[in-house]
């Protein structure tokens, strides 16, 4: 294979004419795990979920896991436990899943959109800067696909305002900032194992923390306002359902042994990716904040700068697509852009409709040009592809090498 060989696209043959790594991984752990959940007949909150939110809490370097149904549940305990309410401002990045601006609408504040810096792909400090106002309440950092936002400016801007962060770690599970876990530099931080996640239960969510009272009261929101030690039916605070199985975190148990060897392997065929992809006219590899000491990879991520290549953006995913590279423009597009908040300003309120509608938001004259130029730039590629054996990632150089050679060729 070579990258004189015709491109697939125009008819040769694909440069990876393999299957890539499934996903979700399992083995007999998981299956041992959860019969023995299953026969023990003890199906609820118990010991697994404890055990696990004590090894996850471990393992991301906090003193305190608290579980839940998902990681959005976990960014909307998160916010109720640093205290936003009714009226609050919470600075979110526009490049992120709608979890992290949909959590901060349900719980009654409003969320502000700063734009992202076009090296960690993460919300920007000094955009940040810009967007505060006496009613900012706190910030939300999302780790992109397991690159860390620049948590040393953020929290020193945080603590001059009086502002909580809390780290939107959905991807980052074991990325790590000069050796401290995604989650632990904030306030406190929220993980996602929803299915497409690295460590995963089909669904589930935490909490982390490094503060006794936060853990407290966001334990009490998760278990409908009871307090540790009281009784059953007291229910001192606000709460809701947020429990996790014990299935969920039997499974979680498993997934969480095998993850330290999933993170190597995803480094090292990242690591052969980025040299491979490096210096190929019209590729950009976006650098991530060089504090970084260990990264999970949620997804690989580069841009294109369609001048340069010769090609659209769209036209090389179908050329890659077609060597059987699963690579894809990625999820997002700048949240501002949905109904949600296009229309933000239309009434009449309504609690799932028009959430915002009154409370003298518009956001049509948002505009985050980074994000918006990433956005149309970007390009994923998955992470159980990082799984794969190191031969079939050079397969995925060659592919690539094979459509920027022939860009001209594949316009
Ligand atoms: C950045 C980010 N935050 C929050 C979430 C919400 O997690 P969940 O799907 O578990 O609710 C996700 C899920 O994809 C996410 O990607």
């Amino acid at each position: 294979m070579s990258t004189s060989e015709q491109p697939a696209l125009l008819g040769g043959p694909r440069a990876c004419d393999f299957d890539w790594p499934a996903w979700p991984v399992h083995g007999p752990a998981e299956r041992e795990r959860l019969l023995a959940v299953l026969e023990s007949g003890r199906w609820w909150y118990g010991e697994q979920v404890r055990t696990f939110e004590r090894a996850f809490a471990a393992f991301q370097g906090a003193r305190f896991g608290v579980s839940c149904t998902n990681g959005t549940t976990a960014i909307e305990m998160a916010l109720r436990a640093v205290g936003v309410i009714e009226g609050d401002e919470v600075i979110v990045p526009p490049y992120t899943f709608i979890a992290t601006a949909s959590a901060v609408i349900t719980v009654g504040a409003v969320p502000v959109f700063a734009d992202i810096d076009p090296e960690t792909l993460c919300l920007d400090p000094a955009a940040v800067a810009e967007r505060i106002t006496e009613r900012t309440r706190a910030i939300i950092p999302v780790h992109v696909g397991g690159r860390m936002a620049d948590m040393a400016a953020l929290n020193a801007l945080a603590a001059r305002h009086g502002l909580a962060v809390v780290e939107d770690a959905a991807h980052a599970w074991g990325s790590q900032w000069q050796g401290r876990g995604a989650g632990t530099l904030g306030a406190c931080g929220t993980f996602s194992f929803q299915v497409s996640k690295n460590i995963t239960a089909g669904e589930g969510g935490i909490l982390v923390t490094d503060n006794a009272e936060l853990a407290e009261l966001a334990r009490s929101f998760s278990h409908c306002g009871r307090r540790e030690g009281g009784a059953w039916y007291d229910h001192d605070w606000l709460g809701s359902n947020l429990r996790m199985t014990e299935f969920q975190a039997a499974v979680l148990l498993a997934q969480l042994e095998r993850l330290p060897d999933q993170i190597r392997r995803r480094e090292a065929n990242a690591r052969l990716l980025e040299r491979g992809l490096a210096g190929l006219p019209g590729l950009r590899l976006p650098r991530p904040a060089p504090e970084m000491t260990r990264r999970s990879y949620h997804m690989f991520i580069f841009r294109v700068d369609e001048g340069e290549l010769g090609l659209s953006r769209d036209r090389f995913l179908d050329a890659l697509q077609a060597e059987g590279v699963p690579a894809t423009e990625g999820w997002y597009r700048p949240l501002y852009r949905n109904r949600l908040f296009a229309e933000a300003h239309v009434g009449p309120p309504h609690g799932i409709r028009a959430p915002l509608a009154g409370k003298g938001v518009d956001y049509r004259a948002v505009a985050c040009p980074v994000c918006e130029r990433v956005c149309r730039e970007a390009v994923w590629i998955p992470h159980p592809v990082l799984l794969a054996e190191p031969w079939q990632i050079e397969r995925l150089i060659e592919a690539v090498a094979k459509v920027v050679t022939h860009a001209a060729r594949l316009r």
